[in-house]
């Protein structure tokens, strides 16, 4: 096990009719702006639900924060919140419109440009953010991360500031989500497991099993969500799961991945792909050109989520492969390159972005842009 810190701030509240809580969990002398997307919570009661909640406080509102939040939408809330000398945040939505006011949180408290912000990569020095989640996926309600496009140059990156003081779970408002986006939501959180598991063998036998855990919670829900989506229970536990999966505790002491999800990063960028849709394709192909740095992990995924014991090393990985293919085929997702209407170009494009930025994605920095080639070439 290797060295590590561990200290996750976030308060989570979980639970029916627990968006009323926000009349108490943010002071009532601050002065709140309340991120949305598109418009989803309208139709699904959150809207009125955080507004009868919060209706003693100061608040004024932000629409408009897109899947893949852009710098370019962000700017206009970083305005309209200095404008009105906004101090508290609070977002209400998935991942995109969480990740998108952290950056608005480091952006209201930023002379310049906020782009430079995201440049940078990091920016703690910001205003106290809460969010109310509504879809399970990315884990942003309980970490630090988030990920902001530029859409003028279709860039897409990572960016890290502070954790909410709080997030709200109601799993009922995930009754509303459209059936790809519960797919895509699966997929992503399935992949963050395993960018934290599919590394190194023998660094946490505690770590190895609350990520397998995950994993075989979410193969034995996918299928009965599929079936009924407006079951609580198996909404709380798809909602618990997708944050446990990214907020640290599966993280403590062990080597990291992230190279499936920095190359997904590019084809959002490039073709607008969903998130959790690009890892479904792109993993297969990080498992087949890393099996031999990974075996040992692999092999261990097969016998402990799909129970694969059978067969030489080689035909196990292989097994294990296909059924993971076959989970995310299964979820109504399709898993190559060439079923999106994506190529060589593409391909070429990725490896020609990695090499110009000199990246060495993946616990060993092995994946370059050659190696992301080859990985792209597999799920082609
Ligand atoms: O915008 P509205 O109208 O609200 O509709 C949204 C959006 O169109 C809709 N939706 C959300 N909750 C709903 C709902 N529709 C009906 N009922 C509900 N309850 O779903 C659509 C997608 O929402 P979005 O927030 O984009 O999805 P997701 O939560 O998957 O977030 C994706 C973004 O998060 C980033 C991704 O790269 C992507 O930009 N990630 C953030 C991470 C992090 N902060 O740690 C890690 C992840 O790996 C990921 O990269
Ligand atoms: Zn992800």
């Amino acid at each position: 096990m290797n060295n590590f810190i561990f200290h996750n701030p976030t308060k989570l509240i979980m639970g029916h009719g627990m968006i009323a809580k926000l009349s108490t969990e943010i002071p009532v002398d601050k002065k709140i702006m309340i991120t949305f997307g598109g418009g989803s919570v309208k139709k699904n009661g959150v809207y009125d639900q955080v507004k009868e909640a919060l209706k003693a406080h100061n608040t004024i509102e932000f629409w408009g924060i897109e899947p893949n939040p852009s710098i370019e939408t962000l700017r206009k809330a970083i305005a309209l919140g200095k404008e009105e000398k906004v101090d508290f945040l609070l977002a209400v939505g998935g991942g995109s419109v969480i990740d998108g006011t952290k950056l608005i949180s480091a952006g209201l408290l930023y002379e310049g440009d906020a782009w430079d912000l995201v440049l940078k990569g990091n920016e703690t020095h910001t205003i106290p953010l809460a969010t109310v989640l509504t879809l399970p996926a990315t884990g942003s309600e309980m970490n630090s991360g988030a990920v902001i496009s530029r859409h003028e140059a279709k860039e897409k990156y990572p960016f890290y500031s502070n954790f909410p003081v709080f997030s709200i779970l109601d799993p009922e408002v995930t009754f509303s989500l459209p059936p790809h986006q519960i797919a895509c939501g699966i997929a992503d959180t399935f992949v963050h497991v395993l960018e934290q598991y599919l590394t190194k063998a023998n660094e946490s036998r505690v770590m190895d099993r609350w990520a397998e855990g995950l994993l075989q919670t979410l193969v034995e829900i996918a299928p009965k969500i599929r079936e009924n989506q407006h079951d609580y229970n198996l909404m709380a536990d798809f909602m618990m799961t997708a944050t446990m999966a990214l907020n640290g505790f599966i993280a403590m002491g062990v080597s990291q991945d992230w190279a499936t999800h920095m190359i997904g990063h590019e084809l959002t960028a490039l073709h607008g792909l969903t998130h959790g849709h690009t890892l479904a394709i792109v993993l297969q192909g990080t498992m087949s050109v890393l099996r031999k740095e990974k075996e040992a992990k692999i092999l261990q995924m097969g016998e402990r989520v799909f129970g694969i014991t059978s067969g030489t090393n080689n035909k196990r990985i292989d097994e294990t492969i296909r059924k993971t293919e076959e989970f995310f085929r299964s979820l109504g997702l399709t898993t190559r390159l060439s079923e999106e209407g994506i190529g060589m170009e593409t391909i070429d494009e990725i490896e020609r972005r990695f090499n110009e930025r000199g990246v060495h994605f993946g616990e060993d920095g092995l994946v370059d842009g050659k190696v992301a080639k080859e990985i792209l070439l597999q799920v082609l």
